[in-house]
């Protein structure tokens, strides 16, 4: 920090410096505008670090288990391997032993989450952008992620792994779990600005909105007036997501015809993050029926009962770990850029048979960007007049939740937040 009043101190001694300068070169009748070869006059470029959602950046996995699921399983590796995104091992029966190894135990003593014995899993590449810009390292365009946004911030000027960093975590845990990976944010951002002379700009997308959120609330508003120069928010889930419900329920496969739901269910209702994103009573009106049987209405105010009929106790407990955490919706105390798609069709409730909750529903759908419900993304207007600093919304008609990443519209709106004083 010291270091870097001495360069603010600097920088602005430079200004003075630059703008007599430009003065000077006023009266000797030199145009302003053309500064030919002198860098000083490009607008000054503001780190950037990116913070990506709910299984939005890789993982990887060491095995010496105990035991496997199936012959075919790996029991022991010698090195770490790509767990997430790896298309190889969600075939058939490959698809066992990865649901084996990328699910979590649930701990009701110390409301904590552990990988199953003998399975050890690290987040790479902290402080890079490749493990965000492509999910799948063969870099098959299916697992394309943050890489339209890097690409352009390089063309602008910027260099990959310096001024433009990702902040990957482990997405299965809610912030509660994740403790070390905020300190690591605290730091890697302010090096950035240090070394920048200025403060950065947070883009998250999807759940890493929550995580910067809770961030945001942990620090100072000196900490945040000196190192934030904006918070830009791409299809937020404020008040969580509709959709998570049938995660929890049936399970979700994604239209993957070869993943059965029934079968992901059960590392789906593992990963504390799920339950977490359930949508918030906050915004959801209390008697919207979220999940209809034959027999139950379940709206927000009945998820203990929801998670017991679905024979899912733990998820209670990981619930009630989980909402106090940024259910307040605190201002963050930055400048808010909040960017959501519309237009696209988007869960908002189910209906099961009599064979719930083992049966795939009917969706009942709403507006939003196919994944957020519009509903939840747009609480970033609560903040209009409840913080200083200023609070844009931007909707962006036919968005889906994860192509917004590459709308030349999004991607223009990123440039301007970052050159504009
Ligand atoms: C849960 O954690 C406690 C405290 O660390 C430990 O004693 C207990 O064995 C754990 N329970 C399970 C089921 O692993
Ligand atoms: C559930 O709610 C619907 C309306 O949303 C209603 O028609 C139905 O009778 C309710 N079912 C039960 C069991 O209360
Ligand atoms: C990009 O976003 C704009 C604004 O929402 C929309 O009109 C346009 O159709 C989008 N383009 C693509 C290719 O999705």
């Amino acid at each position: 920090m010291a270091a870097w009043h001495r360069i603010t101190a600097f920088s602005s001694l430079l200004q003075v410096g630059l703008l007599l300068l430009l003065l000077s070169a006023r009266s000797s009748g030199r145009p302003l505008e053309k500064c030919p070869g002198d860098k000083s006059c490009q607008p000054p470029r503001p780190p950037v670090v990116l913070i990506p959602g709910d299984l939005g950046n890789q993982l990887e996995a060491k095995l010496d288990k105990p035991s496997v699921v199936h012959y075919i399983c790996y029991k022991k590796t010698d090195s770490f391997f790509t767990l997430w995104l790896n298309l190889e091992l969600l075939v058939p029966v490959a698809i066992d032993c990865w649901i084996d190894n990328i699910r979590l135990i649930y701990n009701r003593t110390t409301h904590s989450t552990s990988s199953p014995p003998g399975v050890d899993v690290r987040v790479p590449g902290f402080g890079q952008t490749y493990s965000l810009e492509y999910l799948d390292p063969s870099k098959r365009s299916v697992g394309m992620y943050f890489f339209t946004i890097v690409q352009a911030l390089v063309e602008w000027g910027y260099t990959r792994d310096d001024d433009v960093r990702g902040a990957p975590y482990d997405w299965r845990k809610a912030p509660n779990e994740n403790k070390e990976y905020f300190l690591k944010l605290q730091r890697m951002i302010e090096e950035m600005a240090e070394k920048a002379g200025g403060p950065v700009v947070l883009i998250a997308h999807s759940m890493g909105n929550m995580y910067t959120l809770y961030f945001l609330n942990q620090q100072p508003q000196a900490w945040k007036d000196r190192y934030i120069k904006a918070f830009i928010c791409l299809g937020p889930p404020w008040a969580g997501v509709a959709k998570t419900l049938r995660v929890l329920t049936s399970g979700d496969n994604n239209r993957i015809p070869v993943i059965s739901p029934l079968k992901i269910r059960s590392q789906q209702r593992s990963a504390v993050s799920t339950s977490w994103l359930l949508p918030y009573a906050h915004t959801w009106p209390k008697d919207k029926v979220l999940v209809q049987t034959p027999t139950t209405n379940y709206t927000v105010q009945d998820y203990q009962r929801l998670y017991s009929d679905i024979g899912f106790e733990d998820g209670w407990l990981m619930r009630q770990d989980t909402e106090p955490l940024v259910t307040d919706l605190t201002p963050p105390g930055v400048a808010i850029h909040c960017l959501y798609g519309s237009g696209i069709d988007t869960s908002e409730a189910f209906q099961y048979t009599e064979k719930f909750p083992d049966v795939e529903p009917t969706v009942v759908y709403g507006d939003g960007d196919g994944t957020v419900n519009l509903m939840s993304a747009v609480q970033c207007k609560r903040w209009i007049g409840k913080q200083k600093q200023p609070v844009t919304l931007m909707e962006l008609p036919g968005n889906e939740h994860v192509n917004m990443l590459l709308n030349f519209t999004t991607v223009a709106y990123i440039k301007n937040v970052l050159f504009s004083p």
